[in-house]
């Protein structure tokens, strides 16, 4: 269990959490520093996506962390705090959501939440990790984009408290925190990842920066990285934009 004390702001609009946090990292700001915004006016997702939401419906949150990391490992960090996020929808929400690799939560084949994770560095030593959350709670994203939010998962229950599902996060996240400081935790990470990955088993095409794959979503390793067997051998993969195209049955 993680002992540093959370410091959390909570503010009615900012550019975009993650950028906030990446400046006060610059600076210098402690771990543990939280940052929330009811709206974002600039709020993104991975591949320099937008990732819009109207104010004061859905959780907007960036956590700065200074694991004992290497930089090949930085990824569990988002990890940790997806794995976190769907702690905090099943207890606060009764939602259960799984994970599409590398860290969105669906429940079903719908987004309830995506993970941004930026690393700060000196030279080619990562001196923190900024991780953004951005967790549907009172709107399902932009029409079409195939997100579902929790209030609308629960249908008649009372909708969730935002305040209520970050204090959660930031427990489940504490539980984890200081599995990022060793590989032995690292591993433990990953095999939680494992166990609750629903790409695993999924015919998948990913794509990475130069390139599209697609094959078969064999296993999480213990780094947490995706293994795709595609039809030239076998890639292991730290980060990707994945889809699901359909579950393979041999
Ligand atoms: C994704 O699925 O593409 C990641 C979305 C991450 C969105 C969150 S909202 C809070 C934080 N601030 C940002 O600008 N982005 C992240």
């Amino acid at each position: 269990m993680w002992h540093g004390e959370w410091d959390v702001r909570w503010l009615d609009e900012v550019s975009s959490t993650n950028d906030y946090l990446r400046e006060q990292a610059r600076q210098g700001a402690p771990e543990g520093l939280v940052v929330v915004a009811d709206h974002q006016t600039a709020g993104r997702g991975r591949l320099e996506r937008r990732w819009e939401s109207p104010p004061g419906s859905n959780l907007l949150a960036s956590v700065l962390l200074r694991p004992a990391c290497p930089a090949e490992d930085l990824h569990l960090c988002a990890a940790a705090v997806a794995l976190a996020g769907a702690d905090a929808c099943r207890e606060v929400a009764g939602v259960e959501p799984q994970l599409k690799w590398p860290n969105d939560l669906l429940v079903g084949e719908a987004k309830v939440a995506g993970v941004l994770a930026e690393a700060e560095f000196d030279g080619d030593r990562p001196v923190a990790v900024v991780v953004g959350i951005g967790l549907n709670v009172a709107w399902p994203g932009p029409a079409g984009a195939g997100g579902t939010c929790l209030d609308d998962l629960r249908g008649d229950a009372p909708p969730v408290d935002r305040r209520a599902l970050l204090d959660r996060l930031l427990e489940a996240l504490a539980r984890r925190r200081d599995l990022l400081d060793d590989a032995g935790g690292r591993r433990t990470l990953a095999g939680e990842m494992r166990r609750r990955c629903v790409t695993l088993g999924q015919e998948v095409r990913v794509v990475l920066a130069r390139e599209e794959i697609t094959g078969v979503a064999t296993e999480v390793d213990d780094a947490g990285r995706l293994v795709v067997e595609t039809a030239s051998g076998p890639r292991r993969l730290t980060a990707g934009d994945v889809v699901h195209l359909r579950r393979w049955t041999p």
